[in-house]
């Protein structure tokens, strides 16, 4: 079983059923209305909240049972998401165009695939399509309120402006702040906000 299976196997949902607060912020920055791929999305939180803001959504994520998940979230809130289950490191990024991507949270991702999955991200959007990701600094090792604990596995404002230097570059914040998503993410963190748009 894959370890997400695993963790996603309780009744409750293990990040909530509410979005994740970084989204509710920043998707007023989001192309409206637009087709938007949720990489990554685990048990749907993210995914039904910008269904239901009217947004056409592709789902993605390893976990099969998370994904059942997300479909039940989906059915109770009376929105429509394309799920697919996917590996995130076998995906051709320029195979669709979507006018949003986002991620939350994917800090699975490990050094070495950082690069290419985080440039792949952008290769899926269309000319002015806008790019938005959220996650953890290294710093959130020390605050351990949630993520992996390997410090090379988050981001810094630093690699993103480098990765993204292609983009237009809206919001590239790092911050601290306290958060309440399901039992998995509780508590002080040490966030990254990124909102990126390509060009026309
Ligand atoms: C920390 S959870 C975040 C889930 C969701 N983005 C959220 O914020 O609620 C990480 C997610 O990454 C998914 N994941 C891990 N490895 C993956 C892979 N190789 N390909 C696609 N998804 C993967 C897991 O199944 C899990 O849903």
């Amino acid at each position: 079983m894959n370890p997400w299976d695993q963790r996603f196997s309780s009744e409750d949902y293990l990040f909530g059923t509410e979005p994740a607060a970084a989204l509710v912020k920043l998707e007023p920055r989001l192309i409206a209305g637009g087709q938007t791929l949720v990489v990554a999305d685990g048990e749907g939180r993210n995914s039904t909240f910008l269904a239901g803001k009217g947004y056409g959504v592709q789902a993605t994520d390893y976990s099969e049972v998370g994904l059942v998940k997300a479909g039940k979230l989906a059915t109770r809130m009376g929105v429509s998401v394309d799920y697919q289950l996917q590996n995130i490191f076998d995906v051709d990024w320029t195979a669709q165009q979507f006018d949003n991507v986002v991620a939350v949270f994917i800090q699975f991702v490990p050094p070495d695939a950082m690069r290419s999955v985080l440039s792949g991200l952008a290769s899926a959007l269309r000319p002015g399509g806008v790019l938005l990701l959220h996650g953890y600094t290294p710093e959130q090792v020390d605050l351990g309120t949630g993520g992996p604990s390997q410090r090379e596995h988050m981001y810094t404002a630093g690699l993103l402006q480098e990765v993204y230097q292609d983009l237009s570059i809206e919001v590239c914040e790092e911050y601290r702040a306290e958060i309440s998503e399901g039992r998995g993410h509780r508590g002080v963190s040490a966030l990254i906000d990124f909102v990126g748009r390509k060009a026309e």
